[in-house]
């Protein structure tokens, strides 16, 4: 079964001794790898439960949250498009999730009340720590395709890792003077470069882009352009240099023309694969309340994409 849907929860454990405790929500959603993710680490824990992806329609979420809970599910994560949805359905919501916009990670309390998180920012300064050794903090950054969920997500948690410098690019320029607002409000230390903004925002077809770049010493791109093998970079690749860190949220492909392109410039590169698999393991960290293995969820999800 690829996938379940909601009038289809009452034959979720059929043939099945482990209850599904865990879902993945979203629309399509037969797609998600999360199961190849976490089912693999809650085998390894020992732990009686499965994890299966619940397809949802767009306006049910929070029906669905009530059907799930009482089904027995006891953590959802969500993909989209339903992470607003699922914002604005959760009874408390952590104040980083509210300003990035969106959750991703359902929490129930023995009450059946929920609150979301959204972990895509804090696995991401997680798997910026893992793949260059370095904390996202201590980085000026340039999110290419911060008016996306992903890249608003991610600049939101570069604001609040304080990173001395947040350079928001983006196709449609207009999306980003409310969200530079909003995150201006989440800015507690004081600029570390003079009076200089800390956020500033720029479109990607502005020629100033490269001066941008050139600026930056983490270039992460949040846009969707990659995904197709026939893709360009998102921005003129030949800006990259030999002491940027360069971040694609995109892993499959598993090298786009930006990453190839600027590995032969002589920059470091990583793919979205830290991403997904450290955003997966903050929320089974909020589910089970304990150390959760990194390693094997890796491993399930290289197997799933060998598929
Ligand atoms: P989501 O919000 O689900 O992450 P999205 O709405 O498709 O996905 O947005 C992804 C990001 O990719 C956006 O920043 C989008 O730019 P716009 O805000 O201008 O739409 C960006 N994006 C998608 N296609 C693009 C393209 N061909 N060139 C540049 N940016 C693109």
């Amino acid at each position: 079964m690829k996938y379940f849907t909601i009038d289809q929860l009452s034959a979720l454990n059929e043939g099945h001794e482990k209850p599904v405790r865990f879902v993945v929500i979203g629309n399509p959603v037969k797609h998600s790898l999360s199961p190849q993710l976490h089912q693999p680490a809650l085998d390894e824990l020992g732990e009686e439960a499965r994890y299966v992806r619940v397809e949802v329609e767009e306006g049910k979420v929070g029906e669905a949250f009530q059907k799930l809970y009482e089904a027995g599910i006891r953590g959802i994560n969500v993909t989209v498009p339903h992470k607003l949805e699922a914002l604005e359905a959760c009874e408390f919501v952590d104040p980083a999730a509210k300003s990035m916009g969106a959750v991703n990670t359902i929490v129930f309390d023995q009450n059946g009340k929920k609150t979301g998180f959204n972990t895509d920012g804090p696995g991401f300064a997680r798997a910026i720590r893992e793949e260059f050794s370095v904390d996202l903090g201590d980085l000026k950054v340039v999110v290419i395709g911060a008016g996306g969920g992903a890249g608003r997500a991610i600049a939101t948690q570069c604001v609040i890792e304080n990173c001395s410098q947040v350079i928001l690019a983006n196709r449609t320029l207009e999306k980003l003077a409310p969200m530079k607002d909003q995150l201006s409000k989440l800015v507690h230390r004081e600029d570390l470069e003079g009076p200089r903004d800390r956020i500033e925002t720029i479109a990607l077809s502005d020629p100033a882009l490269e001066e941008a770049i050139e600026s930056s010493e983490l270039i992460i791109n949040t846009t969707s352009v990659g995904l197709k093998a026939s893709d360009p970079s998102p921005f003129p690749s030949r800006w990259v240099e030999p002491h940027h860190l360069v971040y694609d949220t995109i892993y499959n492909p598993a090298r786009t023309r930006l990453l190839r392109e600027a590995q032969a410039q002589g920059a470091r590169i990583a793919n979205g694969l830290s991403l997904l698999i450290h955003q997966g393991a903050l929320s089974l960290e909020y589910w089970l309340n304990r150390d959760v293995p990194l390693a094997v969820m890796r491993q399930g999800v290289k197997n799933a994409l060998k598929d």
